[in-house]
């Protein structure tokens, strides 16, 4: 299994492309099934759930045409023309499903297209339980009849989808999109109120718009949906990343140095611009992208809690920690969407960070400096938090298990290395 080697101390500069954001290309690519006519998005990242996806959909019956973008640096994104002329088939099987549960989102547009989705249950993973209630809540709503067969949720609706009254007891960022592109074939009017406001589902939405969708309320809890009888193909382009952007900003206020997050806007990073400007970081905005300058000493304490959007992203938390752990003063996190979270937790204490850990708090008193380690990678997240902290680290950090990296960091040893970083990756 591939490794991924960093030695810490050397100060950053440079520039980073932000790439498409993962979170948005996963559904925009699952909108594909909603027509019969090509659905072409740009800016798509290189990753490996995007793959996975797309032999999901390929095994759906979907044409699949990858290319590169022209006219840009070789780094740009992927073009993916997706068409699903005809659907060959309305399961999505357990050994994708599981793997990514992202994939889930199949069921609502197969339902809305063809009557019938048999959808494989995703279970449990590493953060948590993660239910599929809400989605199933949704379809239901929309006129569904839902029924679980040997680890499988079958749901039909022989007559079509009938748009409906939504409310989710809470946000859900899948059960929202899942809801969001079955109303769009449903007969009628939708209204889904609680809706999750993420700008990734903001995103879809947009690209459903330009598929002939209508939708009112993006960016808000209520979305009022009029259901169409076909949607037609688009062009969409996929919106930066903002967790990629997020993780990279904080790369060189815990590592020292300068970088450039092209392609990324102040609004990009929200959520975290705030709290390193309470810790003194420069962050100044231009057209072609947002430059974060780290000033060395890191004194302060942060007091943060996940939240859904417009709050502090429980997808940026290992990441911010990694920097907690090396500045001066006692901060916390507070862990509020996903109940096992913290798993990057003893990872850093391997490197000599001092955190204690009360059910969903963790408590974090800086330290001078973390002494590279071997170190695990437990989920997505977790794993570029320790590379983070790998950067900042005295001596030779490893990263194994690094497959989750690259489920959701394109590239990230070239993009780091471009900047002065001491990173490989190790082949075995
Ligand atoms: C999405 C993101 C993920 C991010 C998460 C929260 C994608 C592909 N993934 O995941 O990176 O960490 O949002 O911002 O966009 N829940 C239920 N029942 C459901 C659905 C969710 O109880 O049917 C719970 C979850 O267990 C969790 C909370 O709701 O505690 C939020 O989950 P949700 O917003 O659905 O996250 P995902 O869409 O899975």
């Amino acid at each position: 299994m591939d490794r991924i080697r960093i030695r810490g101390g050397k100060p950053l500069e440079g520039e980073i492309r932000i790439s498409g954001a993962k979170n948005a290309a996963l559904p925009l690519m699952v909108a594909c099934l909603l027509t019969d006519e090509p659905l072409k998005l740009l800016n798509i990242p290189h990753l490996a759930d995007i793959t996975q996806l797309a032999s999901l959909l390929a095994q759906l019956g979907v044409e699949i045409n990858m290319s590169g973008e022209t006219g840009h640096e070789a780094e740009a994104g992927r073009v993916l023309t997706l068409t699903a002329r005809q659907i060959a088939s309305t399961t999505a099987p357990y050994e994708i499903v599981r793997k990514m549960r992202a994939s889930f989102l199949v069921s609502g547009p197969l339902l809305a297209r063809c009557g019938r989705a048999e959808v494989s249950l995703p279970g449990g993973c590493a953060i948590g339980d993660r239910p599929v209630d809400l989605h199933l809540k949704a379809l239901e709503a929309l006129g569904a009849r839902v029924t679980l067969n040997d680890g499988y949720v079958i749901a039909e609706a022989p007559y079509g989808l009938k748009g409906a009254r939504i409310d989710f007891p809470m946000a859900s960022v899948g059960a929202t999109e899942n809801a969001l592109m079955a109303a769009s074939l449903a007969q009628g009017e939708t209204l889904i109120s609680n809706a999750a406001c993420e700008p990734e589902i903001g995103d879809l939405g947009r690209c459903l718009i330009a598929m002939g969708a209508r939708i009112e309320g993006l960016g808000t809890p209520t979305i009022r949906v009029s259901g169409q009888d076909k949607l037609r193909g688009a062009t969409h382009r996929v919106l930066p990343d903002r967790i990629e952007a997020g993780t990279y900003a904080l790369a060189p206020v815990i590592a020292g140095g300068r970088i450039k997050l092209m392609g990324a806007q102040m609004s990009t990073i929200a959520s975290l611009a705030p709290i390193l400007r309470a810790l003194d970081v420069d962050l100044s905005e231009e057209e072609d992208g947002v430059t974060v300058s780290g000033n060395g000493d890191k004194r302060g304490e942060v007091d943060v809690t996940t939240e859904p959007y417009p709050g502090f992203p429980t997808d940026l938390q290992a990441q911010l920690m990694a920097l907690l752990c090396t500045v001066q003063g006692t901060s916390q996190i507070t862990e509020t969407i996903f109940e096992n979270r913290f798993m990057h937790v003893p990872e850093l204490g391997r490197m000599g960070a001092r955190i204690s850990v009360n059910g969903q708090v963790a408590t974090i008193e800086g330290v001078k400096s973390l002494t590279g380690a071997p170190v695990m990678a437990t989920d997505l997240r977790a794993s570029v938090s320790l590379v983070l902290a790998g950067l900042a680290a005295e001596g030779e950090t490893i990263v194994h298990r690094i497959y989750h990296l690259d489920r959701g960091f394109e590239r990230i040893e070239e993009k780091l290395g471009k900047c002065g970083a001491d990173i490989v990756r190790l082949k075995d």
